[in-house]
This record gives C-alpha cells, structure tokens and sequence, in this order.
C-alpha cells in the first residue's frame, strides 16, 4: 500500500468531516448510542469544525491519502493540557507535550501499515516542533487501538475522564517520549 501523509488544507474540510463521520462510531464503546455518536460527531467533526481546526495555529491535521482519495487523519494539539488530570501525569515526562487528538483510518485500510505511516508522520511533525513527549487518550474497551498505540511505543501514564453524550468515560492517558532521532 502506497500512502503519502501532507498537512491537510481547508480545501480538505468536507473529506476529513466525512471520513471522521464514518470512522468516529469505531472508537465509540457500546454504552454510546448510536444518535449520541452523531450527535458529537455534528458538534466536533463537522465540516465547520475541521475547519476551525484547520485554521488554529495551535493544531496541525495530517492527511493520508492512497490514490488521492482520503483514508486517514491525524489531528495533533501543539498547546499545554487543560484537562488537570493529564497535567498531572505529564509531569513524569519531558516537557514541552503535544496531543495526538485524533488519529483515525478508514476501516478498508486497518491492518495495512497506513495508520503506522501516520503515526510516523505525527511523531516526526511533532518532534521536530521541538515537542519532547507526545500524548494521546484512549477508551478502555478499544483495544485494537491500544494494541496499535502501544505497539507504536507508548505506555499508560494515567486514566482521565472524556465525555460522549451522557457517558463519562476513564479514558487511559498514553504517553511517547519524543527523541530528536524521531524527527
Ligand atoms: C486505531 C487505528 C488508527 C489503528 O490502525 P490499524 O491499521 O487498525 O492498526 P494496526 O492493524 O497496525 O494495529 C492494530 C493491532 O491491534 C491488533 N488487534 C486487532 N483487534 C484487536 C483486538 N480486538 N484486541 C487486541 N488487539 C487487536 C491487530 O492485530 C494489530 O496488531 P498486530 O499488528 O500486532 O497484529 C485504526 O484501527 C482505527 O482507525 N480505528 C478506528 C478509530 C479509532 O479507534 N481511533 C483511535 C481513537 S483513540
């Protein structure tokens, strides 16, 4: 599989909301309904909403893509933690830490080394912005992605809530810490 990985552009707005319509539900345990999914989905992955991202400094969305067509993204948060238990457990790693928000892959491609492309590229992009550890949060029941994160080299560092319609979720917090050589 040939995957080139770019800085997305806000031409890219309506591919990036409909791909994350189709990929979110994916990470969703099932205790989130079916219209709660949609209804984050409409709120932070909307075609509006990949556009505020697409034009904050704070915010960098990488874009795979495989004869053209748009199979993956990543969405990495160059800004410190607001979320007071992630600040926490950031101070046992080198600091400054950027988030790997998002990182999603159409399922047609899961298993193909598109998503390890991706990776690559949001280790890189954020190591070379001078980012020494790079976090991300992951629902405890979605264990093929924990499977990828820690083979991608990252290890739990703590637990923190995230929020999907009604639901509180103890989102595992994961940590990489960031080489020079990774970028
Ligand atoms: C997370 C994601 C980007 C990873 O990409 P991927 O192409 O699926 O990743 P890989 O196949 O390289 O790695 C997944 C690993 O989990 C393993 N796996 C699959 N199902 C599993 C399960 N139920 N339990 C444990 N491990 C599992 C796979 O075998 C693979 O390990 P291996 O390479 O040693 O065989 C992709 O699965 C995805 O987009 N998922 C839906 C959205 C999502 O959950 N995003 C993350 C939100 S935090």
């Amino acid at each position: 599989m040939t995957v080139s990985i770019t800085p997305a552009s806000p031409a890219d707005a309506p591919e990036l909301a409909a791909l994350a319509a189709l990929t979110f539900p994916l990470a969703c345990p099932p205790q989130v309904s079916a219209a709660d999914s949609a209804a984050f989905v409409a709120k932070h992955l909307s075609e509006t909403a990949f556009g505020q991202y697409l034009a904050d400094d704070s915010k960098q969305i990488l874009a795979a893509r495989q004869d053209g067509s748009l199979i993956g993204y990543a969405l990495l948060v160059f800004a410190a933690a607001s979320d007071a238990e992630v600040s926490d457990a950031l101070q046992q790693l080198p600091a400054p830490a950027a988030e790997l928000s998002k990182c999603y892959v159409h399922p047609a491609a899961h298993g193909a080394g598109a998503a390890a492309a991706l990776m690559q590229a949001a280790v890189d992009t954020a190591a070379a912005s001078g980012y020494r550890t790079l976090w991300l949060g992951v629902n405890d029941l979605n264990l093929r992605a924990q499977a990828f994160y820690r083979k991608s080299g990252f290890s739990e560092i703590g637990r923190r809530n995230f929020t999907v319609g009604g639901h509180v979720f103890r989102d595992f917090i994961l940590a990489l810490s960031l080489s020079p050589d990774n970028g």
